[in-house]
């Protein structure tokens, strides 16, 4: 006797299904992303009616290399807008982790800044665990304060403050004090002045957004719902995220015999650091030495400057150049590196 459907057991555990249509060419991604949430996010869901949603965003740098390559959006999942953010580089780190014999047991990103490569293969389940670095304080104490389970109070702070232009002025000197603030406070702090300058600079010297998106002003890039959505997001991955509290060289140290280990490195290069980072200072050369000696497998991303292709000439690396279209329709290169890039062709 042929079972009737209702005796099978659902397909989907979240509950009931709807019909959704999608590009054609994200149907596979979006299908599998949606079968990683139904799996492992089911209790959660199901106990906190918390919304688990996959929220893209154009990448503004469409990226080719020989020929083009379609990317037309990836999920973004980090609170912060990063300058130098690696968010078009996600379809590539899919890619190289994707190709590696094993899956690795970890993944680990030793200069942080807004994360996108750590929450991208966490969320995504590329690796094991993903631990990142970062030395900032600022951007570390968003870090600590999310990934040690207080990404709630945090949302809810967001979704609580009244941007006028008299609180953020009073809410950045607070934050210019620094010391006398609590951790989650400063990474409140952190994520508004990250919000509220140009460019999400917070190193010193940056000033405030004037007009802004839309001429929305000081408000442009202060969206308290969506922030407030990808922190509560990042706090379901916790068992798979952790952040190391140091410097990204001894992160790369303490893992560098582990040959199931996977390192993205994304140092502070470009003319432009000083005016980005607070931490801008790297010794490159100390970094190739040690990539040298890393067991596991690694992806570098830089500039493309002379010095750089120098240096992965010395230690015997593949580099890359990737042509690559800014929102402005400029072009411009950018540099992958590692050991061995052939999986790059396919
Ligand atoms: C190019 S940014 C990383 C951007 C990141 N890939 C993203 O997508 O947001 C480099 C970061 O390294 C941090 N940094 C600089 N020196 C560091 C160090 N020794 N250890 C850890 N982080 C460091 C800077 O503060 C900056 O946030």
């Amino acid at each position: 006797m042929a079972r009737s459907s209702t005796t099978y057991a659902p397909k989907w555990h979240c509950g009931k299904t709807c019909v959704l249509r999608v590009p054609e060419v994200l149907a596979d991604e979006i299908m599998a992303y949606a079968r990683d949430l139904d799996s492992t996010r089911a209790n959660e869901i199901r106990e906190n009616s918390a919304n688990y949603t996959l929220e893209t965003e154009p990448i503004n740098k469409p990226l080719y290399t020989e020929k083009p390559v379609n990317v037309a959006s990836v999920p973004q999942r980090s609170p912060f807008r990063y300058p130098g953010g690696k968010t078009w580089l996600v379809p590539i780190l899919r890619a190289w982790l994707r190709a590696l014999p094993r899956k690795p047991s970890l993944f680990l990103e030793p200069f942080a800044g807004g994360g996108i490569a750590s929450l991208t293969v966490s969320f995504e389940k590329l690796a094991g665990h993903a631990i990142m670095a970062e030395t900032d304080e600022g951007v570390a104490s968003v870090w600590k304060t999310i990934l040690t389970g207080q990404g709630h109070w945090l949302a809810q702070e967001i979704l609580d403050f009244e941007l006028t232009i008299g609180n953020v002025r009073k809410s950045l000197e607070e934050d210019a004090n620094g010391s006398a603030v609590s951790l989650r406070r400063r990474a409140f702090l952190t994520l508004l002045r990250n919000r509220v300058q140009r460019g999400g600079i917070m190193a010193p010297g940056a000033s405030l957004v004037k007009t802004g998106e839309n001429n929305r002003g000081i408000g442009s890039r202060w969206y308290p719902e969506t922030l407030a959505r990808r922190i509560r997001e990042i706090d379901m991955n916790l068992h798979r995220l952790s952040f190391y509290n140091g410097d990204g060289f001894a992160l790369i140290d303490e893992y560098m015999v582990d040959p199931q280990a996977a390192f993205y490195i994304d140092p502070p290069y470009t003319k432009a650091a000083k005016r980005l980072y607070r931490n801008w200072q790297v010794d490159h050369r100390q970094l190739f030495e040690k990539m040298a000696t890393v067991s596991g497998s690694f992806l570098m991303s830089y500039d493309n400057e002379k010095e750089i292709r120098d240096l992965s000439r010395v230690f015997g690396f593949e580099c890359r150049p990737l042509r690559m279209k800014n929102s402005h329709h400029a072009e411009m290169t950018e540099l992958l590196i590692g050991r061995d890039l052939n999986w790059l062709d396919h």
